[in-house]
């Protein structure tokens, strides 16, 4: 057996071990399955998102708002946005008006390099940082309802446009840190975020079809699992949790660069917030 084979025989007999007994099985080719009707915008230039990895009743969910739950932070973000809270006396829109208009395509392009920072400052940090410099109140805290429905309502706000990171200068340094995080094999099973989602995507895990990864126009999504919307960060911890790796805590460095990385994957691909996933 060439070191190739025997290379991809370990990681597939990992996959079969993760998957408790269940034999990792060639999915549907998403493709096929799923591009009847509109779909084809799910794809683009053969990058494909979790849309398209979905099964049709996710699918059915994430397409009719009405029974989309990721809605209701949706709607307490446009609540937010008028709130005043602070010593400073001041709401978002104070600022920024009317965000069917400040805030269109602002999720495109986040995270972002900031020169005050000297690194990249994702969309959740960014409303944090208005919160504490400009409104002079309490950071919200990651994953819980407030951050969420923010982040959920600026990324609807952009909802059918193209994911348009900026990966060179200031920011390429990082961009290869998050890439070469995606790539880096960790946890009791030594595996990469590739061996799942380049290797083996569109094969089964458990119940789960594995997908791209691309998941960088998605997040907040509401997950059925979790039975509310969480952060494109909360799934990182997810993902390295099942490979027995330590997670970082959301908002680390370490996830911002990942996630300029994900979302540059993820380029072209249609903002979809509040994205459904199993
Ligand atoms: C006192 C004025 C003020 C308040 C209040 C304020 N912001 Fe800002 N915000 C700014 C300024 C100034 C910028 C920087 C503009 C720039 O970078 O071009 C900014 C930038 C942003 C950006 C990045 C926009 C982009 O194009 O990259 C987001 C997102 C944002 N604010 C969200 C919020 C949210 C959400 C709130 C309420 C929780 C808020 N802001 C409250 C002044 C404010
Ligand atoms: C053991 C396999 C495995 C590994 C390794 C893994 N993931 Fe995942 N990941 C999953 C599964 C299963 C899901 C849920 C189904 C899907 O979308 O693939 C998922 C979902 C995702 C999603 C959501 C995609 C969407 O559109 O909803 C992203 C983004 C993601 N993973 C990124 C990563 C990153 C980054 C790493 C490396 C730090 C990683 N994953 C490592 C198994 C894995």
């Amino acid at each position: 057996m060439s070191t190739k084979n025997a290379y991809m025989d370990t990681i597939g007999r990992k996959l079969a071990a993760l998957a408790a007994g269940f034999l990792l099985t060639a999915g549907l080719a998403a493709s096929t399955a799923a591009l009847a009707g509109d779909k084809s915008k799910y794809e683009v230039d053969g990058r494909k998102s979790g849309y398209l990895y979905s099964n049709p009743e996710t699918q059915a969910i994430e397409d009719d708002d009405f029974a989309n739950g990721g809605m209701l932070w949706v709607e307490k973000g446009a609540e937010l946005w008028k709130k005043v809270d602070g010593k400073a006396g001041k709401s978002c829109a104070s600022c920024h008006g009317d965000a069917e208009k400040s805030m269109k395509g602002v999720y495109t392009v986040y995270p972002k390099y900031v020169k005050k920072l000297g690194k990249l400052e994702n969309l959740e940090q960014r409303i944090n940082r208005c919160r504490t410099e400009k409104m002079k109140a309490k950071p919200w805290k990651w994953d819980k309802d407030n951050l969420l429905a923010m982040a959920t309502y600026i990324g609807y706000l952009s909802r059918g446009m193209p994911m348009n990171v900026k990966i060179d200068g200031p920011a390429a340094p990082f961009f290869e840190k998050g890439k070469e995080f995606f790539f880096k094999r960790r946890g009791q099973l030594d595996m990469s975020c590739k061996h799942c989602h380049i290797d083996n995507a569109g094969k089964h895990i458990r119940a789960d079809l594995l997908s791209e990864g691309r998941g960088g126009g998605a997040f907040p999504a509401y997950r059925l699992k979790w039975q509310k919307v969480g952060s494109l960060h909360r799934r990182f911890k997810g993902c390295n949790k099942n490979i027995r790796a330590q997670p970082y805590k959301q908002g680390a460095d370490e996830y911002v660069n990942l996630e300029l990385f994900v979302k540059w994957r993820s380029r072209g691909l249609p903002v979809e917030v509040p994205a459904v996933r199993r």
